[in-house]
């Protein structure tokens, strides 16, 4: 059998306990480099499914497996297993308030590269790359929160593009941008899977994607 990289098995979760189960015996396998669609209703799960695939909760049932290893709690709260699992993938939130924290755009993008320990050099390489892939350079000084909805969200994505992470999860990242900007995002998300990288997409616009993915998931 051929091993996905990414798999739920089974998962069952819900946040409280007497609450009824936002994601009951769900199961998902996604092969390395696939371009796969998330769709569903508001409340359906989307994002609580991204927050155990990028390790931020764990469910009650079931397991999660990403590059063969069994993600777990006991697993992530050592600190090595959990750097070296967060550098492989990367999580655009659907919200870009909740990533944005740093006084600068430059800031912003260069945080992870800096976390990652690369020299003074190659981080502004990879800066100057993305600032200019994500048409940001003119906006590399201002404030983040001073930005519009959508060139926030083009500053948030850029910062998880800057870790070059090999799995993207991003969370509706279409929500907000302009007709052009939806558009660009779409030609982005192609090259990056032309060049290997395995996307994971929630969205309620997946025809902007449909060129790309290899398949369509429909949340319940
Ligand atoms: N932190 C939380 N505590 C308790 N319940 C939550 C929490 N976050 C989400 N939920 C509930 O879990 C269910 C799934 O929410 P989730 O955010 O995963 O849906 P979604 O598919 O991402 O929706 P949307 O399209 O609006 O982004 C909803 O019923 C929601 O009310
Ligand atoms: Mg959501």
């Amino acid at each position: 059998m051929n091993m996905k990289l990414i798999e739920l098995d089974n998962i069952t979760f819900r946040y409280e306990k007497e609450e009824p189960a936002v994601l009951k015996d769900f199961s998902l396998a996604v092969a390395e480099g696939s371009c796969v669609i998330i769709e569903g209703d508001n409340g359906s799960g989307k994002t609580t499914l991204f927050r155990i695939l990028t390790g931020l909760s764990f469910p009650e049932k079931g397991e999660y497996s990403f590059d063969g290893t069994n993600i777990t709690r006991e697993y992530m709260k050592d600190n090595a297993n959990s750097k070296k699992f967060h550098k492989k993938i990367g999580y655009l939130f659907q919200s870009p308030d909740v990533m944005l924290f740093n006084p600068r755009v430059y800031d912003e993008i260069a945080f992870g590269p800096r976390q990652m320990g690369l020299s003074d050099q190659d981080v502004e390489a990879r800066v100057a790359d993305c600032l200019e892939m994500f048409n940001l350079r003119d906006l590399a000084d201002k404030a983040p929160y001073h930005l519009s909805g959508g060139q926030k969200k083009r500053v948030a994505l850029a910062a998880v593009l800057a870790l070059n992470p090999d799995v993207m999860i991003l969370d509706e990242p279409y929500a907000g941008l302009d007709k052009k900007t939806q558009e660009w995002l779409t030609q982005i998300l192609i090259e990056l899977k032309a060049s290997g990288k395995t996307i994971i997409v929630a969205t309620h616009s997946g025809e902007l994607l449909s060129e790309a993915a290899d398949e369509i998931i429909v949340m319940k």
